[in-house]
């Protein structure tokens, strides 16, 4: 039946949508004379002017009808109050839980953040321990390096969060190890001092291949210079719903810190995860940070659908993705310090809602999640915007435009500025002048909406990914799917057990011929290579 009420709001929007297909976007401009007025909308630390889409004012108000039909505000307070929204699993998604401060009034959600106040001040005396110096590496001396071990959503939001911030403080330097490559582990570890750092395996599981593997090689290169390696517990913290793990792995209770499975990992940056943040920039911005985030859950919460922005971000992927056939949308954030942000929102986004079964377990009969990808600007001006203003498909872009990023050089923030103001008007605007030979021209009405973000301060941060946590949680409403599952990476994992052993035991056979004869091309390859 939910299948069915989206479907029938796709179909009675299909006639609209053909239409809006063949108007130029700005026409509407012409006709609305407050469309930049009605259709732009301020939310916390952000504000945003969607009026460079490609809908009317009418259609637009249309949308605005569409969570009234599909209850979706109820299933925002069924996810805030802890309900088994996650079907699958049969657990919560309470990631909002993880930043809410006072105590919450529902009984069944009292434990809960009882655990994540605890967690916090448990996050407040290891900072305050390492960055005074009294808690000591295994080697007995002062931490001055951490090293990250996890990969997902256990490495994306910190990096994301870490790198945006980039004040320098007396603190410790962070460093992120994520994939299992050698390559990638002499790049992070070759300018430490074993005797100095101090290693978090991130893994809410604590059994993901790559932070497993990262972890032993850790352990080893610790081991190779303390006289005691069996001692070595003092430069681990494990962050984990899966204790008994990381007690297996060498690390002691009281270096553990604690997830739960009622916290999706990619949604789990305002948990323990977000330990290296509290490291690298102070508990006070850590506690900033859930505090940006917290007054976005407010303005989704309780603001009217025509000025919630969360709500009106995902409307118009629904519109676009859904209503005018667009397959994939790109994130542009035109400041060098939101450079990972396109890389965090590709989980939120992809691994979210890149499901084909709707809740009640049948094929869903509409596309959902589309392909998230992006780059920062002005750079991607010399890489992929050629294809987006001329290219044969309609491919959406969302601008976040930071106002304030601590760059005091006015020409080269009014070029920044410029540029992003100058691609959306351009997709817009197209070139259209009669002469214009073929190859120069643009068709414009290409959407986009664009994202005036304050400034880079923790509390902006927090707003930003809250609002994008918030927009996929609603997409998945409208779209009657599980956001909070993840079973479509399974076997990809499983399949990799698989060929490992095959190629360990140089023996090919239980895979396809192709499988089989790239395992032996691999082994014959690196066996030449020990021969010569
Ligand atoms: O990609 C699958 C996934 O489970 C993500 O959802 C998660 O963020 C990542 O792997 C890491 O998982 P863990 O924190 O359990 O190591």
């Amino acid at each position: 039946m939910e299948n069915q009420k989206t479907q029938t709001i796709i179909s009675e929007l299909k006639e609209e949508a053909k239409q809006s297909l063949e108007r130029p976007l700005v026409e509407y401009f012409k006709e609305e004379s407050k469309r930049v007025e009605t259709m732009s909308v301020s939310a916390p630390y952000i504000f945003a002017d969607f009026s460079k889409n490609l809908l009317s004012w009418k259609t637009f108000q249309k949308l605005c009808q569409i969570p009234l039909t599909l209850q979706i505000e109820e299933k925002i307070k069924n996810m805030f109050s802890g309900d088994n929204i996650n079907t699958t699993e049969v657990r919560p998604a309470l990631h909002t839980l993880l930043r809410k401060i006072e105590t919450p009034s529902s009984p069944s959600l009292v434990n809960k953040h009882a655990l994540c106040m605890k967690t916090l001040q448990q996050m407040e005396s290891i900072t305050r321990e390492i960055s005074e110096g009294k808690r000591k590496s295994a080697f007995g001396e002062r931490i001055t390096d951490v090293v990250n071990i996890g990969i997902g959503g256990s490495h994306l939001g910190s990096k994301l969060i870490l790198d945006a911030l980039r004040k320098k403080t007396s603190l410790l330097n962070i460093h992120f190890l994520e994939n299992a490559d050698q390559n990638e582990i002499a790049r992070v570890l070759h300018a430490l001092e074993p005797r100095n750092t101090l290693f978090l395996i991130a893994s809410k599981a604590f059994s993901t291949g790559e932070t497993l593997l990262n972890a032993h090689e850790a352990k080893k290169w610790l081991s190779q210079s303390h006289p005691c390696p069996e001692d070595l517990n003092k430069s681990f913290i494990g962050i984990t719903n899966n204790s008994s793990a990381a007690n297996a792995f060498g690390i002691s209770t009281e270096n553990i810190l604690p997830l739960w499975d009622w916290v999706g990992g990619r949604f789990s940056v305002w948990s323990a995860i977000g330990l290296p943040i509290a490291l690298g920039q102070g508990m006070t911005t850590f506690y900033d940070f859930l505090a940006g985030a917290r007054e976005m859950d407010d303005h989704f919460l309780n603001s009217a659908v025509n000025s919630n922005l969360p709500i009106i971000l995902a409307l118009l992927s629904f519109w676009n993705h859904n209503c005018l056939g667009a397959e994939s949308y790109a994130v542009v954030p035109y400041c060098d310090n939101l450079r990972f942000f396109p890389s965090y929102l590709q989980q939120l986004e992809m691994e979210s809602n890149g499901k084909s079964i709707t809740l009640d377990g049948n094929e869903a009969p509409y596309n959902t999640a589309p392909i998230t990808w992006g780059g920062v600007g002005t750079a991607s001006q010399h890489a992929f915007f050629q294809l987006i203003h001329q290219g044969t498909r309609m491919i959406p872009v969302d601008f976040i435009l930071p106002l304030q990023t601590g760059n005091f050089n006015q020409e080269l923030e009014h070029y920044r500025v410029a540029n992003c103001l100058a691609q959306s008007e351009t997709l817009m605007l197209g070139n259209r002048e009669k002469n214009t030979k073929p190859e120069k021209s643009l068709a414009g009405s290409r959407p986009s909406t664009t994202l005036m973000l304050e400034n880079l301060s923790p509390r902006a941060l927090g707003a930003l990914l809250s609002l994008y946590e918030h927009k996929t949680e609603t997409l998945g409403f409208l779209w009657n799917i599980n956001s909070f599952d993840q079973w479509g990476v399974e076997n990809g994992k499983n399949a990799a057990t698989r060929i490992m052993q095959g190629l360990n035991s140089k023996n090919y056979s239980g895979h396809d011929q192709s499988t089989s004869s790239l395992m032996r091309k691999y082994v014959e390859r690196i066996v030449k290579d020990e021969k010569e």
